[in-house]
């Protein structure tokens, strides 16, 4: 039983936390990976998905993340926030789905001037400001979960079985 528990936790320090690729940044469970490209904000959304499989347009719901999107991920070179209002009267919108329950926008703004796509300015660790959706000098973030290998028990087995076979059962999972 000892020996199980080693092997397991020996596959995890292995494997770890998996990003897309390794140009994509890993904060807390999450992989952040900034274009190198610029894009109007409409079509980030389905570019993430080319990007990566199931990630999407980032979503920002704290200071920490606010702080590695903008130092880590885009370095200071701003880029879209996947955060947008349909109209002036309409609330802020993650389109992600995830509530806008945070923001960190720059004095003065949003201008609510029929502005309505959210991003981060150059240099920006000001905070957010709001521009118009249809720009496409803007640089942007992709966000998705990491591949964490599962800490579930493996089934139980009379049969004995070698670290190797375990290791490769979970590499397998990763991939
Ligand atoms: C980040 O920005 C700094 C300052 O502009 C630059 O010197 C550095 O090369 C950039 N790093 C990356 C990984 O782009
Ligand atoms: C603004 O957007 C909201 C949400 O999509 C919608 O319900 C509302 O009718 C819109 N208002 C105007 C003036 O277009």
């Amino acid at each position: 039983m000892a020996l199980r528990v080693v092997t397991l936790s020996a596959a995890l320090a292995t494997a770890g936390a998996v990003c897309p690729s390794p140009q994509w940044l890993l904060y807390r469970d999450q992989c952040y990976w900034a274009s190198p490209f610029p894009l109007e904000w409409r079509s980030v959304a389905s570019v993430c998905e080319l990007q990566a499989p199931g990630s999407r347009h980032v979503s920002v719901h704290d200071l920490q993340v606010a702080a590695f999107v903008a130092e880590q991920v885009l370095n200071g070179t701003g880029g879209w926030l996947g955060l947008r209002r349909p109209n002036e009267s309409a609330g802020w919108q993650w389109s992600d789905g995830t509530p806008y329950d945070w923001h960190d926008w720059a004095a003065g703004q949003p201008r609510g001037d029929g502005e309505r796509c959210a991003y981060l300015q150059r240099g920006g660790t000001d905070g957010w400001r709001d521009g118009d959706c249809i720009v496409s000098y803007l640089r942007f973030v992709c966000q998705t979960e990491d591949q964490l290998v599962t800490t579930t028990e493996p089934p139980e087995t009379t049969q004995p079985y070698s670290t190797t076979a375990q290791a490769t059962e979970n590499s397998v999972t990763v991939s």
